[in-house]
């Protein structure tokens, strides 16, 4: 029966689509049909390459691979337990069950049980020593996948488990306590004056300490970890695998293979997201495939479901702080002091980077002369925590401005005023504590340009009004500002490579090291190549990344894709265009250094050649019409022991002001406006880079509000692996008032084009949602008191602060 639709279903839809229009409307378009016409591929907005694929349901992903005759289905039996040993494995009814064709232990891996990225302390299947509850004891291998799941859900049943007596270790303090870390602790501290931030704090005006919570935070990529493993000659594999880093699944699935790199081959078209999830924990998947299909000589796949994946894989670290500041009567901070301990869970993986990043990005924006941090990654007998968009750094600038919030508030003064008054400078007090002088520094114009245009002022003043006669829904309003350092800190994963072709028809096929995750890389390369060669987009395809093509790659990750990716890619191009052009000067006459290429067209000499003429040409004169490119960021150092140096090439800015509405009763809130205004430097893709920034504000404001991860205090299960416990946003959590700028500028370094990498930074906007609710519940209290609000702000977590709020006031 067809049913009239109901309005109030449309009404979200409609506003969505008023929303999409709008953003059409923020690009430029005239400037960039003008850029368009005089032959500039870089610059405009392009949808994603793969765009019409995506929403036709058509872009293959690994699990879209049609399967080869003689598939079979791998499932994981999972530890029942927390923490313990495990003593035998009775797998006799496993392997007697439907369909069962194998039954893998760690006694099976050929090499190195082992799927640690930097430090060797991962088991790929559990050697004894169970860490975690949902560790993979061992794997079933099966006709269907069904029947592997099915198999693999009696672990119970087939595992003889010496459960640990005593209490678990699950959070950070617990770690801390018991000195328990997975990486050496570490400590950055800097000092002007001289003094120390000690002294400094205890000659201040002004004294705040205090302790803080943020919770970590689950990739939720939509399609889950997954890898295909197909047997080659001679013992060689090929592995389809969804992953960010295809060379090191290389090496990790060799070492556990027994194998050379040059027998293991890996490729990935896309990845239904990434966000950190499959930079290093794609391995494990990744490495019980191949060793699965290596041993039956038959195809496997592994794609375990979304609770499976929740109870294995690790996500990003929680952090608890304790810190000590002295300022003075503004709101300058003199010195500062920080712990902070993050939950690492059974091994390293990439603990030691993130702490890094957390430590590199505890100054925000700010100058900080006086500091003192330290870092502890704590083992819990959790998941092995591990990259998430912002990869540490998130988590190093909320302390900073959680502290910044709360300094504001017990001095009475606008948070945006201390804010502004801590500000790096652009000639003084532009060092920052590993360092590094900041030479780019364009927060105060950005800061100054979003405070007008967001009527800043003006909707401070409506929000007090409306509070002051309104006791129950409260509004709250917050500016953040961020400064995000671009590179990996370690120097030599800062290089990329590409390969580019060119057929005789004039088409060009792009291979590069870096991964599609949805982020618009392989749109940026084609952009760049099709710059190059003076062609249409149309013209330049990219492949999947694949590591017989590309060799020794670097994660896609750290926002450093287009970057260094970009980069080699136009090497590869510009070379195959020296070619070109000294073809055309020996055919056509002239000099080579004033041939042109645009628009499909050469133009030589007086003469215009089609693109594929010359290339024509050019075959027949032998040139050779493929070339790789190579890219190594310059200027980088870094000394991990005394962590100083010059870790990023550069860095990104930029800031976001939020408004929420709080019912104090309920503790619901709604987001009624953000406005954002974010340095990409000259983007590359302005559409693609609005989709980034929006999708790590929304991204960013889950993790700081709904997203709430709980393991049981006694058994230590993650008890939230589901979207049925564990709420992310959805597009309807789009304020309806979403104004995304790019702010106008440059990048001050040679990066590709002047753009600036901006898949993560981004994510730290939304720390302006979290403080316009701590700005709403401190409301309450007539902003006498500070609220102590942890993250995610939470319904309950919201309410619990408003008591805190209600109870002081009342005492004081
Ligand atoms: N965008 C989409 N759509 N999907 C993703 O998985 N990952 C983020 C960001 N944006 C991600 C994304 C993360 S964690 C990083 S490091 C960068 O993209 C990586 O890509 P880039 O270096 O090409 O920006
Ligand atoms: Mo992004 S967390 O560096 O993969």
């Amino acid at each position: 029966m067809n049913k009239p639709i109901d309005p109030a279903v449309l009404q979200p839809m409609e506003a969505f689509a008023d929303y999409l229009t709008n953003t059409a409307a923020r690009i430029d378009a005239d400037a960039e049909t003008r850029a368009l016409t005089q032959g500039a591929r870089v610059g405009i907005s392009r949808p994603h390459e793969s765009a019409h694929l995506h929403v036709a349901g058509e872009a293959t992903y690994t699990d879209d691979l049609p399967e080869l005759a003689g598939t079979l289905h791998c499932a994981l039996g999972l530890s029942p337990v927390a923490a313990g040993r495990l003593t035998a494995l009775d797998l006799d009814a496993i392997r007697a069950m439907p369909g069962v064709v194998e039954v893998l232990t760690a006694a099976d891996v050929p090499g190195a049980n082992d799927c640690g990225s930097i430090v060797h302390d991962d088991p790929i299947l559990c050697d004894g020593e169970i860490r975690y509850m949902g560790q993979p004891l061992f794997a079933v291998i099966a006709r269907t996948r069904n029947e592997a799941r099915r198999a693999a859900a009696r672990a119970k049943e087939a595992a003889a488990i010496d459960a640990a007596t005593g209490p678990l270790v699950l959070t950070p303090q617990q770690a801390h306590a018991q000195q328990r870390y997975v990486v050496p602790p570490m400590h950055l501290a800097r000092s002007v004056g001289g003094v120390g931030a000690r002294a400094a704090i205890d000659a201040a005006p002004h004294r705040l300490k205090g302790q803080l919570d943020v919770g970590g935070q689950e990739q939720f990529y939509l399609e889950g970890q997954i890898s295909y493993a197909i047997p080659k000659e001679d013992g060689a594999v090929h592995v389809h695998c969804s992953t960010q880093h295809p060379s090191e699944m290389q090496h990790l699935i060799a070492h556990a293979l027994h194998r050379h790199s040059n027998e293991v081959h890996v490729e990935c078209r896309r990845m239904g997201g990434g966000f950190g999830g499959k930079e290093s924990q794609s391995a494990l998947f990744a490495c019980v495939a191949a060793i699965a299909a290596c041993r039956l000589g038959r195809p496997v796949k592994l794609r375990p479901d979304r609770d499976d994946d929740f109870m294995i894989t690790g996500r990003r670290h929680c952090f608890w702080y304790e810190y000590e500041v002295g300022h003075d009567d503004e709101g300058r901070i003199l010195g500062a002091e920080i712990a902070m301990v993050s939950r690492a869970g059974h091994s390293a993986d990439l603990s030691a980077p993130v702490m890094t990043r957390a430590l590199c990005h505890f100054d925000n924006a700010y100058w900080l002369p006086e500091v003192s941090m330290h870092g502890y990654s704590g083992r819990t007998n959790t998941q092995s925590n591990t990259a998430f968009r912002g990869f540490g750094g998130p988590q190093g600038a909320i302390a900073i401005e959680y502290i910044m919030d709360s300094v504001a508030r017990t001095l009475g003064r606008d948070p945006l005023d201390v804010r502004r008054a801590n500000f790096y400078g652009t000639d003084e007090h532009n060092v920052t504590p590993y360092g590094q002088t900041i030479v780019d520094n364009v927060i105060h114009d950005l800061v100054a340009q979003l405070e007008a245009g967001s009527a800043y002022r003006q909707r401070r003043e409506a929000a007090a009004a409306f509070n002051a006669t309104s006791p129950v829904l409260k509004r709250g309003l917050a500016l953040t500002p961020l400064k995000f350092g671009i590179s990996f800190n370690v120097k030599h994963f800062n290089q990329a490579g590409a390969l580019v072709h060119v057929y005789t028809d004039g088409s060009i096929l792009v291979n590069h090291g870096g991964t599609e995750m949805g982020q618009g890389l392989n749109t940026k390369v084609a952009q760049v190549v099709a710059h190059e060669l003076g062609v249409s987009f149309e013209r330049v395809r990219v492949t999947a990344t694949d590591t017989t093509k590309v060799a020794n790659t670097s994660a896609t990750a750290a926002s450093t894709g287009a970057d260094l990716n970009g980069k080699a890619a136009q090497d590869a191009a510009r070379q195959i265009r020296e070619r070109l052009a000294a073809c055309a000067a020996a055919r056509h006459g002239g000099q080579a250094q004033d041939v042109r290429f645009a628009n499909d067209k050469v133009h030589v000499n007086g003469r215009t050649l089609d693109f594929a003429t010359l290339v024509g040409e050019a075959y027949l004169d032998r040139v050779q019409l493929w070339s790789d490119g190579f890219y190594a960021t310059p200027g980088l150092s870094w000394d991990k022991d005394t962590m100083q140096g010059r870790p990023f090439y550069y860095f990104a800015y930029g800031a976001a002001v939020s408004e929420v509405i709080v019912d104090t009763l309920t503790g619901e809130w709604k987001l009624l406006r953000a406005d954002i205004l974010h340095d990409a430097g000259k983007s590359l893709n302005p559409a693609v880079d609005i989709g980034q920034v929006e999708g790590a504000f929304i991204q960013g404001m889950g993790w700081l509000t709904t997203e709430e991860l709980v393991w049981h205090p006694g058994s230590g299960k993650l008890t939230t692996h589901a979207p049925s416990t564990y709420k992310i946003p959805t597009a309807n959590d789009c304020p309806p008032v979403f104004n995304v700028q790019l702010f106008e500028g440059r990048n001050f370094e040679d990066s590709i084009h002047r753009s600036k990498a901006v898949g993560e930074p981004p994510l730290l906007l939304p720390f302006s949602v979290f403080f316009a609710i701590r700005d709403a519940v401190s409301a309450v209290g007539g902003h006498r008191v500070d609220p102590p609000l942890r993250a995610p702000a939470t319904s309950e977590a919201i309410l619990t602060a408003i008591g805190a709020v209600q109870r002081a006031n009342a005492g004081g």
